[in-house]
C-alpha cells in the first residue's frame, strides 16, 4: 500500500508506510494520519491513550477480498473464510465477520463461547486444539460445529459424547505432513532452522503414521462422520514458494489417504492460515544477520577496551548506529498471488491423485493477513530522552508498553509507525521507540523519527492481529481500550481496564489483612493504592 495522500504535494512519508497495495484505510491528509475518515490525533483527544483502533471498513474489505481471491483460484466449489479468532478475539469485530458470512477457527472452549455469541454459521466453525475435554467436545457436538481432531484418542471421546446426545459429529483430521523441500529458514526461529523442521516440532496435527487407521476406525463409528481434512502450519515464510511447497505435500497426503480409505473423498479441505499481512512486521526486530554480526563483533568490542575508556566509547559511538541500521524488507506478495500459488498447486496434486474436486469446499483460516492492517495502536510521547556521553543515544518514551504488543515481542515484530501530526515529514533523528514500563520495553530500536515532541501521538501500524489479544498487565498497567471506527463514527468496543480490574482477581487471605483494613479481600490492595 501507499498510505493514501489527499495532498499529493507532500511526498516522502516514512518509507515504512509505502509498502503494499492501494485500498488502505489509512491516509495522510495535510500531514495528519487518518484512519478511515477520522484523524488519529482526534481519536486520542477523545478516547485517551494508549488505545487500539480497529477499522470496520478495512475488516469488511479484507474478508471480501480474501474470499474473492480464493474463489477465483478455486472454481471447483464454495470457498469459506474461517478467520482465526485468536488473532483478534473481540466480540464487535467478530460480529462484523459473522455478518459477512465468515466462519471461525477457534481453539479454546472460551473462544468457542465468544464466537457463538455472534450469529455465526455453526458449520463454518472449526474447533482446533489438542487435549480437548469431554465437556468441550460435548458442547461442540451439541452446537453442531466442526471438530478438527488433533489427538489419536479424541475420536473415541467424540463417538461417546455424540452417542449420548444422539447426534452425528462432523469431524476433520488435522494432518501434519513432512516438507523436506522447504529448506529455507523459518521465520519463527531466530536461529537457522529449516521450515520443515519448524513444522515438525510444532505440536499441532496428527502424525501421518496414525491417520489411515484412525480413518478406518471412524468409518465404523455410528455417530462420527469424517467430512474433511485440515492443515495449518503458520507463517514460516512470506513467499508463494513456501505455499507451493506446503500444498504439494498436503495435496499428496490427501491423495494417499483417499486411496487408503477406498475412494473416500473430502467434502471440505482446509488449508489453514499463515499469509503475511500487508506490511508483514514479523521477524523484523532482530534480523538474523545481526546475531552473526554481533557475535563476530563481540570479541572486537571487548578487545577495544584495551585502548582505554575514551577511545573505546568513541569507536562504539560510531559502531552502534551502524549496528542499529535496518534496511527495509520488500513487501510480501498480495493475497491474490498466494491464493493462486496455493490453490493451483493443491488442485494439480489432487487431480494427479485422481480426486474429483467438483463440489469440494475450500477453506482458509487467515489470522494476521485478515486483521493485521485493520488496526493501529495509538500512544502519546511522554519524554524525549537524550544522552551525549559516553556514547550518544536517544529514546522516545511513550505512554504505552511493549507488554501491550506482546504478540509482536514473541514474533520479533517490528511494527512500522507514524508520528501522526507529521506523517509526511522526513526523518531527522534516530532513537529507540520505547514504552514506559520498567523493563527495557523496546518497541522499535534504532528507529528514524521526524521532529517529535512530548505530547505527539504515535500510531503503530499493522497491530490488528495478536497484539491486543496478548496484552498483559506488567507493572500493574491497565490494558487499553479498543475503539472501532466506521467512516466518521468511532465507538468503544472494549473498555480500558481500571486499576480495580488489575487487582480484581487478587485475594488477600484474612490472616494477612492489616487490622485497619475493613475492605473485602479482592479490593484490599486496589483500594489502598
Ligand atoms: C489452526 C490455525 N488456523 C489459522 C491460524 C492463523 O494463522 P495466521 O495468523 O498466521 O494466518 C492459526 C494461528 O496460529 C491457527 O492455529
Amino acid at each position: 500500500m501507499k498510505i493514501r495522500r489527499s495532498d499529493r504535494s507532500a511526498p516522502g512519508a516514512n518509507s515504512a508506510l509505502s509498502a503494499g497495495m492501494e485500498a488502505d484505510v489509512l491516509s495522510v491528509r495535510n500531514g495528519q494520519l487518518f484512519i478511515d475518515e477520522i484523524s488519529v490525533v482526534e481519536l486520542v483527544e477523545r478516547f485517551g491513550s494508549p488505545i487500539f483502533v480497529y477499522s470496520e471498513v478495512q475488516l469488511r474489505r479484507n474478508v471480501r477480498r480474501i474470499r474473492a481471491a480464493f474463489a477465483k483460484a478455486w472454481p471447483d466449489g464454495p470457498v469459506d473464510v474461517l478467520p482465526a479468532f485468536k488473532a483478534s478475539p473481540m466480540l464487535a469485530t467478530r460480529a462484523i465477520l459473522s455478518e459477512e458470512g465468515a466462519g471461525a477457527d477457534i481453539y479454546s472452549p472460551e473462544e468457542l463461547d465468544g464466537v457463538l455469541r455472534t450469529p455465526v454459521d455453526r458449520a463454518l466453525v472449526s474447533v482446533n486444539g489438542g487435549g480437548k475435554s469431554r465437556e468441550h467436545l460435548r458442547r461442540c457436538v451439541a452446537e453442531g460445529v466442526r471438530i478438527t481432531v488433533e489427538d489419536v484418542h479424541e475420536i473415541d471421546l467424540i463417538q461417546e459424547v455424540a452417542a449420548e446426545l444422539g447426534e452425528v459429529a462432523k469431524i476433520r483430521f488435522r494432518v501434519k505432513p513432512a516438507f523436506p523441500g522447504l529448506w529455507r529458514r523459518t521465520d519463527f526461529s531466530q536461529m537457522s532452522v529449516p521450515i520443515d523442521l519448524g513444522v515438525q516440532v510444532y505440536k499441532s496435527g496428527i502424525p501421518p503414521e496414525y491417520l489411515v487407521e484412525m480413518g478406518r476406525r471412524v468409518f465404523q463409528m455410528p455417530n462420527v462422520e469424517l467430512v474433511g481434512l485440515h492443515f495449518h502450519a503458520g507463517r514460516h515464510h512470506p513467499s508463494t514458494w513456501y505455499w507451493k511447497g506446503l500444498m504439494t505435500r498436503y495435496g499428496r497426503l490427501i491423495g494417499e489417504l483417499c486411496k487408503a480409505w477406498n475412494g473416500w473423498r473430502p467434502s471440505e479441505i482446509d488449508i489453514g492460515g499463515g499469509f503475511p499481512s500487508r506490511r508483514d512486521p514479523l521477524n523484523k526486530e532482530f534480523p538474523r544477520s545481526e546475531f552473526v554480526l554481533t557475535a563476530l563483533a563481540y570479541p572486537f568490542m571487548v578487545g577495544l577496551r584495551g585502548l582505554g575508556e575514551k577511545a573505546y566509547h568513541a569507536v562504539m559511538a560510531r559502531a552502534v548506529p551502524a549496528m542499529l541500521h535496518r534496511s527495509e524488507k520488500a513487501p510480501p506478495p498480495e493475497i491474490e498471488a498466494f491464493a493462486e500459488a496455493a490453490v493451483s498447486t493443491l488442485r494439480s496434486e489432487l487431480k494427479h491423485a485422481g480426486i474429483d474436486t467438483a463440489g469440494i469446499r475450500l477453506q482458509v483460516e487467515p489470522g494476521r493477513w485478515l486483521y493485521g492492517d485493520t488496526a493501529v495502536h495509538l500512544t502519546r510521547v511522554k519524554v524525549i530522552k537524550r544522552q551525549t556521553k559516553p556514547i550518544p543515544y536517544s529514546w522516545v518514551l511513550t505512554d504505552t508498553t511493549a507488554f501491550f504488543l506482546a504478540g509482536g515481542v514473541f514474533e520479533h515484530n517490528r511494527h512500522p509507525f507514524v508520528v501522526a501530526a507529521r506523517a509526511d515529514a522526513a526523518p531527522v533523528m534516530t532513537a529507540d521507540l520505547v514504552g514506559h514500563s520498567c523493563f527495557a520495553d523496546m518497541i522499535a530500536p534504532g528507529a528514524r523519527f521526524p521532529a517529535v515532541d512530548p505530547g505527539d501521538v504515535i500510531a503503530l501500524l499493522e497491530v490488528g492481529a495478536y497484539q491486543e489479544s496478548s496484552a498483559s498487565n506488567f507493572n500493574a498497567l491497565p490494558r487499553p481500550a479498543t475503539i472501532l471506527v466506521n467512516g466518521t463514527d468511532a465507538e468503544v468496543v472494549k473498555r480500558a481496564e481500571t486499576v480495580e480490574d488489575v487487582w480484581g482477581r487478587d485475594i488477600v487471605p484474612e490472616r494477612l489483612r492489616g487490622k485497619s483494613s475493613a475492605a473485602p479481600a479482592g479490593q484490599v490492595a486496589g483500594s489502598d493504592r
